[in-house]
């Protein structure tokens, strides 16, 4: 991937407050910084665009409610085609933690997150959203 150098004119306050927040957040320089922000836009546009993408749901619930179990197996039957794997951690004598590796549409993978998050019971869950990389 070639580089390609180019002029970026900023208000000086806000080149003040860019250098401020890539000093917080640990980038190594501007450039990383703005192909950071770069990326991250195109990754929400395909969310947004319904594109493919890849993810993960990571969840945390009490496998003593049985119900709630077994729903959550339910749920995740219905949506084999785009999970890629499962990993199960027995954090304690109740709590489980979840993590769904994900890729496919962003409407499916969207729509398996709210079915995950609408179950009752659920302590904590979350949807990351990321990229297959290909659109990057
Ligand atoms: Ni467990």
């Amino acid at each position: 991937m070639g580089m390609v150098r180019f002029g970026v004119s900023l208000e000086k306050d806000l080149l003040t407050k860019f250098d401020r927040l890539i000093k917080e957040k640990g980038h190594a320089n501007r450039s990383k910084a703005l192909s950071d922000i770069v990326r991250q836009e195109l990754v929400k546009k395909e969310w947004v665009e319904g594109k493919e993408v890849a993810g993960s749901v990571i969840m945390i619930y009490d496998h003593h409610k049985r119900e709630l179990v077994n729903k959550l197996m339910d749920i995740q039957h219905d949506f084999n085609k785009i999970i890629m794997s499962t990993q199960h951690i027995h954090l304690d004598h109740d709590n489980c933690l979840e993590i769904i590796a994900i890729k496919g549409a962003s409407l499916q993978v969207q729509k398996l997150a709210d079915f995950l998050k609408a179950v009752k019971g659920i302590k904590h869950i979350t949807l990351g959203m990321s990229s297959t990389g290909k659109g990057i």
